[in-house]
Parts: structure tokens; C-alpha cells; sequence
């Protein structure tokens, strides 16, 4: 009996163990992230045990429990038809507004995130922000699901983003939906984010096309891999739920480098992973320029230069613009659609977002910079049972305000 209770207290203090990760006393409903925390966490665990028995890829593991647990079928409301397409050959989930007559209606092309390995557009959580984006903007929404990693590498994620925003915007397809090819937008969260930008900087360049976005709104995006020691990812390398050296794995495994690479992408000579990169390009991501004063706090910059030893691996697509946009030139930005960039203090990506607002808005384009004091990254998609928090709803709230005044 006696065993048995110190049994019990053992493992109890051992899940506590596993549970509690100490947080940021301002981010929003910290306990409950603990617990969302704790639960990703362990799935991500049995993933790497999965793949280091070699039964199958760790990202497979986790996009099991996704399908099995959050994926759900293409079901039309009274106010809003579902419905299950393609577009340029990429399978699309569309939400259409019931009724409304003749009048043309505004679109949004979103892509999920999911570090481009992880998660599908027809996720419950995807499925209720379309919903109320169609029925609120009375809007054509469509919720690309692009190939994922390790299958598919970039670019294939960038050019099914691509070809399913040119398709959409292609007449035929606006006149079929009726959608008003001046107020359609382009939009995604964290690396759909990152997919939203890179096509919106394409689109806009691209001389042949006649329909071009009118927006892009940005969620907590990921723009740039050559610094992962700004000061947002030297302050919450360990927050919830995207630890620094899991956003490195996800980089790694977008831009199809060999996963060995880890430490010489995190101890910031990602210079090392490419020839030497010009200072022009360095200035991009140069954030003592680029992000206020009062996020910059006290940290310094890890030279770029510091790292261990040589490496012999190129990863070229750290510098290729259609996987990090931060680094496009002036021109191509100045080019791109008004923007709306949300993000959060408690995300390494927080300064990849502040950054490119900096940078945009310098190139002269609108910019709506929407920030989150208690935000942490992922916190949109939380914004219903059972994983509820204030800032979530808050975040939506604003997000689709804003659409709906700038769209
Ligand atoms: C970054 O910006 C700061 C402040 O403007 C400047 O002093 C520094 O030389 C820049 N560094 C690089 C690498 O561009």
C-alpha cells in the first residue's frame, strides 16, 4: 500500500514536472497554455521516438493525431456552403455566403500554418475562422492546403501556394464564384504567413497578371531564417508552443537540409550555411535598426560570425526571397499589397513580423502593425472550446475588423 502511494506521488510529481514550464507572468491564460503546452510537447515526443525506431517520420505521427482528432468534413450551413475544390491543381477547401444575390463579393486565398510539415485547411479550428470570415465579410474564402514536408521541399509548398492564388484570380474562376476581382486578398498564419507574403511579393511583380491582390494579412508570420537570435527568439526560445529549436527543425525540413544542420542554424552562423552574405541583405534583418527600442530591450546581437567550426552543407534557400520575404529588396516591396501584420510578445517570430512591418511601411505601404502584449504564438487559432483564451478572441476580433475595413 505503502509502495503503491509512493508510487502514485512519484508519478504525480513527475507529470507535474513534465507539465510545468515556467512562463512569462504577462502572457495570457498561462496555465492553460502549460497544458496545451505539455500536450504538444508529448506528441512531438512519441514523434521522435517514432522516427528514431524508424517506423515513420515524426511529422507523420503528428499529422495522424491532426486527421484523427481535428479534421472534419466539408459541411454547408444555411449561411455558408462548403464545399471541397482545386485550384491549379491544388485541393482547396472553398466557404461560400448563402444567397446574397447579384452583387460581387470580396475573396480571401488563406494558408494554414504548421511549419509547411505540419496541419491542413480543413482543420475544426481553420474550418470555424473561415466560417465566420465568409459569413462576416460575406466573403469567397478558400483554405488552400498546399503538399507538406518531408515529402514535398521548397519550393513546392511556395508554388502550390502560387498556383492556387493565380488560378483563383483567373476570370473564370472570379466570375463562378462572383467574386470582385479588385477586393480579393491573401492571407495565412505563421508559415502561412510566410507562404502569403512570398506569393503576394510574386504576384505583385508579375507583370502578366491583370488581377492582383488588393491585401495582405499576415498572422504572426515566419520571413526569415539567417537570424534566429533576435531578440524575440533570445526571449522566448522556451515559451509555448513554438520553442526556438523547433521553428529551426521546421526550417530545416521546408528548405530540405539535413536535420544535423540544427545547431549551426541556431547558434546564428546561419552565414555559415551559405556563401558570404552582402551586408545590404544583412541590413534586412539588421532588428537594432528595425524593431522599436522597447522590444529590443537588453539584448545583443550574436555575431553572425561566432559558430562551431566549418560547415559543409549550402543551404541556399536561406537567402532565396520565396522563403524568406524579409529579405526582398525595397522594390519588390514597394510593390505588395496594403498590409495588416499581427504579432505576439511571447513568439520567436514576433520580430520577424515586427520587422517586415518596418520594412514594408518604409517601401511606402500601408501598414496596420497589430500587436499582442499577452499574445503568444498560435493564439488565434484559440478561440473556442476547449482551448480558450481572451487574447484568441481578441486577436480574431481584430483580424477580421480589419478585413472587413481595408478589403
Ligand atoms: C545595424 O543597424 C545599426 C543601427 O542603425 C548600425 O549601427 C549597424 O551598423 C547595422 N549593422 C548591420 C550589419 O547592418
Amino acid at each position: 500500500m505503502r509502495l503503491r502511494w509512493a508510487g502514485g506521488v512519484l508519478l504525480s510529481v513527475a507529470a507535474a514536472y513534465y507539465i510545468y514550464s515556467p512562463l512569462p507572468s504577462d502572457v495570457n491564460g498561462p496555465w492553460k497554455l502549460m497544458i496545451l503546452d505539455a500536450l504538444f510537447r508529448s506528441f512531438i515526443h512519441v514523434g521522435d521516438m517514432a522516427h528514431a525506431l524508424g517506423i515513420c517520420h515524426s511529422v507523420h505521427v503528428l499529422n495522424s493525431v491532426v486527421s484523427w482528432a481535428e479534421v472534419i468534413e466539408a459541411r454547408s450551413s444555411p449561411t455558408v456552403h462548403v464545399t471541397d475544390s482545386a485550384f491549379g491543381g491544388v485541393p482547396s477547401r472553398v466557404f461560400q455566403p448563402v444567397g446574397g444575390g447579384a452583387k460581387l463579393r470580396r475573396g480571401v486565398v488563406y494558408f494554414h500554418g504548421g511549419g509547411w510539415a505540419l496541419l491542413t485547411g480543413r482543420m475544426r479550428s481553420y474550418d470555424v475562422l473561415c466560417r465566420r470570415m465568409a459569413e462576416e465579410l460575406d466573403a469567397v474564402i478558400v483554405s488552400v492546403d498546399y503538399r507538406l514536408a518531408p515529402e514535398a521541399v521548397f519550393p513546392d509548398q511556395f508554388h502550390d501556394a502560387l498556383a492556387a492564388s493565380r488560378a483563383f484570380l483567373s476570370s473564370e474562376v472570379l466570375q463562378h464564384y462572383r467574386v470582385d476581382p479588385a477586393r480579393v486578398g491573401v492571407s495565412g498564419d505563421s508559415a502561412g504567413g510566410n507562404l502569403a507574403a512570398a506569393v503576394a511579393q510574386q504576384m505583385s511583380a508579375d507583370d502578366s497578371l491583370s488581377v492582383k491582390f488588393r491585401i495582405q494579412a499576415l498572422i504572426y508570420p515566419v520571413l526569415q531564417a539567417l537570424d534566429l537570435n533576435t531578440p524575440s527568439y533570445q526571449q522566448n526560445k522556451n515559451v509555448p508552443i513554438l520553442h526556438r529549436h523547433l521553428m529551426a527543425r521546421f526550417w530545416l525540413l521546408y528548405l530540405g537540409a539535413n536535420p544535423s544542420l540544427l545547431p549551426h542554424l541556431l547558434s546564428s552562423p546561419s552565414s555559415l550555411l551559405h556563401p558570404p552574405i552582402p551586408p545590404s541583405i544583412r541590413a534586412y534583418v539588421n532588428w537594432t535598426a528595425l524593431i522599436p527600442a522597447k522590444h529590443q530591450k537588453h539584448y545583443r546581437h550574436i555575431a553572425m560570425e561566432t559558430g562551431s567550426g566549418e560547415v559543409k552543407e549550402v543551404v541556399p534557400g536561406l537567402l532565396d526571397i520565396r522563403a524568406a520575404p524579409l529579405l526582398a529588396e525595397q522594390s519588390v516591396l514597394s510593390r505588395t499589397p496594403q498590409a495588416y501584420v499581427m504579432t505576439c510578445e511571447f513568439d520567436v517570430l514576433r520580430d520577424d513580423g515586427l520587422m517586415y512591418a518596418r520594412r514594408l511601411q518604409d517601401a511606402g505601404i500601408r501598414v496596420t502593425s497589430d500587436h499582442y502584449d499577452d499574445g503568444f504564438h498560435g493564439c488565434m487559432a484559440f478561440a473556442y472550446w476547449p482551448f480558450w483564451f481572451k487574447v484568441g478572441k481578441r486577436s480574431l476580433d481584430n483580424y477580421i475588423h480589419w478585413l472587413d475595413h481595408n478589403l
